[in-house]
C-alpha cells in the first residue's frame, strides 16, 4: 500500500496551503482510484464476454443451415435431399408430449434459435398452438419444414383428406412438407383400438390416397413411421408412384437399430431418429452413459449435444423434443465427433441387447408385436 506524506503545519499560511495541498492530493487519489476500479470493471466485463463467446462455439464447430443464426463450422450435413429434390433440415424440434401452454413458446424459441423443422402429429393434440407460434414468428413458410402424421383411425382412403385438412387448418398452412403414416397399424373407422386387419396387412390403398394428395399439392413428401423392413417391403412391392421419402423410427442409445440403418442406407431410404435422447423415460440414463460423458468432456459440449451429434453423424435426421428454452437452444448445436469417439459410442450403443422405449402394442390390445419382423396378423 502506498504511504502518503502528511505535512506538519508551520504557520497559518502554511496551514492553509497544506490543507489545500491535502485536498487536491485526496481529490487526485480519488480520481486515480475511480479510474483504477473502472478499468478493472471494464476488463472483467470484457473477460466475461470473451469467455461466453468462446464457450458458445464448440471446439469442433457448430451446425448451420439456411436461415440459421450461427456459423456453419461442422462437416455434418445440415440437411438431406429427398427423392422429390426437397431439402429436409437435419435437426428438428419434436413436439410430442409438449403440453398446451408450453408448446407454442418452445416452437418460438426454436425458430429464434434457428430451427427450421418442426416434427408434429395430429395425435399430439397441439397443432393449433404450434400453428399460432409459427405464424407469430414471422418466419416465411417457404423457409420452414413442417411434418405431421396420419393417425391410425384415418387410414381408410376416404378419411385421409379430411384428417389432413384438419391438420392444415390447425397449423395454418396450405401444405405440409412431409406427411407420414404414423404407425403401420390401421384402426377401424371411428375406433381407438379396433384393428382393421385388411388395411393393416395391405397399406397400399392408404398410400395411393396419399400419392393423390401429393399430386394435389397439399403434401410435398410422403413417408412412413414405425415400419420395419418386412412392412416396408410389403408396401413397396406395390407399383408406387411416390416412394416413401423417410421412415421415422425410434433410434437412441438403447435401441440404435444398426441393421435397419444399414438396410435403409443401402435402399436409399432416409431414417428419422425419434426419441433420440431416450425419451422422457430414459433421458437421464442416456445422458449418463460413460461414452457419452467422455465425448462431452473431451469436446467441451453437453451429453445431449454428444448424442444429437452422433445421430446426425450416423446419417439420420434427429428430432429431439424439449420445452425448456435453454435445452431447445442446446440441442441445436451439432458437432462433428472425431472418428475414434464416434466409433466408441456406436460400439457401446450396439453392444448391448436392444431395448425399445416406445412400443404401444400392448396398450392397443394387439395380440402381436407391431415391430415383429414376421408381423403375424
Ligand atoms: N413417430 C413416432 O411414433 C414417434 C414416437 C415418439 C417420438 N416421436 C417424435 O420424436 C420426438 C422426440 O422424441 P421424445 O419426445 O420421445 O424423446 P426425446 O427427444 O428423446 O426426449 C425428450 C425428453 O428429454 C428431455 N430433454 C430434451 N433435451 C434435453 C437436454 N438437452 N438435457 C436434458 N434433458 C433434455 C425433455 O425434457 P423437457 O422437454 O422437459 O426439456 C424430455 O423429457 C417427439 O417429440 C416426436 O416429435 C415420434
Amino acid at each position: 500500500m502506498p504511504v502518503f506524506y502528511k505535512p506538519v503545519p508551520t504557520s497559518e499560511h502554511d496551514d492553509e496551503e497544506s490543507q489545500n495541498l491535502t485536498k487536491s492530493r485526496s481529490a487526485r487519489i480519488k480520481t486515480t482510484l475511480f479510474y483504477f476500479v473502472a478499468t478493472i470493471a471494464v476488463m472483467y466485463v470484457a473477460y466475461l464476454a470473451t469467455r461466453s463467446i468462446i464457450r458458445s462455439v464448440p471446439k469442433h464447430g457448430m451446425h448451420g443451415r439456411p436461415g440459421c443464426h450461427h456459423r456453419n463450422l461442422t462437416t455434418l450435413p445440415s440437411h438431406h435431399i429427398l427423392p422429390s429434390g426437397d431439402k429436409i433440415p437435419s435437426v428438428a424440434l419434436g413436439v410430442w408430449q409438449a403440453g398446451k401452454g408450453e408448446v407454442g413458446a418452445a416452437v418460438q424459441t426454436a425458430l429464434k434459435t434457428g430451427y427450421r423443422h418442426i416434427d408434429g402429429a395430429w395425435i399430439y393434440g397441439n397443432e393449433e398452438e404450434v400453428g399460432k407460434a409459427i405464424s407469430a414468428s414471422g418466419v416465411p413458410r417457404d423457409q420452414l419444414w413442417l411434418t405431421s402424421k396420419l393417425w391410425n383411425n384415418f387410414h381408410a382412403p376416404e378419411d385421409i383428406e379430411p384428417a389432413l385438412d384438419e391438420t392444415l387448418t390447425r397449423l395454418n398452412t396450405e401444405y405440409l412438407d412431409l406427411y407420414l403414416i404414423h404407425w403401420p397399424i390401421a384402426f377401424k373407422k371411428g375406433s381407438n383400438n379396433v384393428l382393421d386387419k385388411e388395411l393393416t396387412a395391405n397399406p397400399y390403398p392408404t398410400w395411393q390416397k396419399l400419392e393423390e394428395l401429393v399430386d394435389k399439392g397439399k403434401i410435398r413428401n410422403i413417408g412412413i413411421s414405425n415400419f420395419n423392413i418386412a412392412r416396408i417391403k410389403n408396401l413397396t412391392a406395390n407399383p408406387l408412384k411416390h416412394k416413401p421419402a423417410v421412415n421415422q423410427v425410434e433410434l437412441n442409445y438403447f435401441n440404435p437399430q444398426p441393421e435397419l440403418l444399414k438396410w435403409s442406407k443401402e435402399n436409399g431410404l432416409l431414417l428419422e431418429a425419434y426419441s433420440p435422447l431416450g425419451s422422457t423415460k430414459q433421458v437421464k440414463e442416456a445422458l449418463s452413459v460413460p461414452e457419452v460423458k467422455e465425448i462431452a468432456k473431451k469436446l467441451d459440449i453437453t451429453p445431449a449435444q454428444a448424442l444429437i451429434s452422433w445421430h446426425v453423424q450416423r446419417g439420420t435426421i434427429v428430432l429431439p423434443k424439449s420445452v425448456t428454452p435453454s435445452r431447445v437452444q442446446e440441442n441445436f448445436q451439432v458437432v462433428t465427433l472425431p472418428d475414434d469417439l464416434f466409433d466408441k459410442l456406436e460400439k457401446a450403443a450396439t453392444s448391448h441387447p436392444p431395448q425399445r422405449v416406445v412400443n404401444p402394442s400392448k396398450n392397443w390390445g394387439l395380440d402381436f408385436d407391431v415391430f415383429d419382423e414376421n408381423w403375424p396378423l
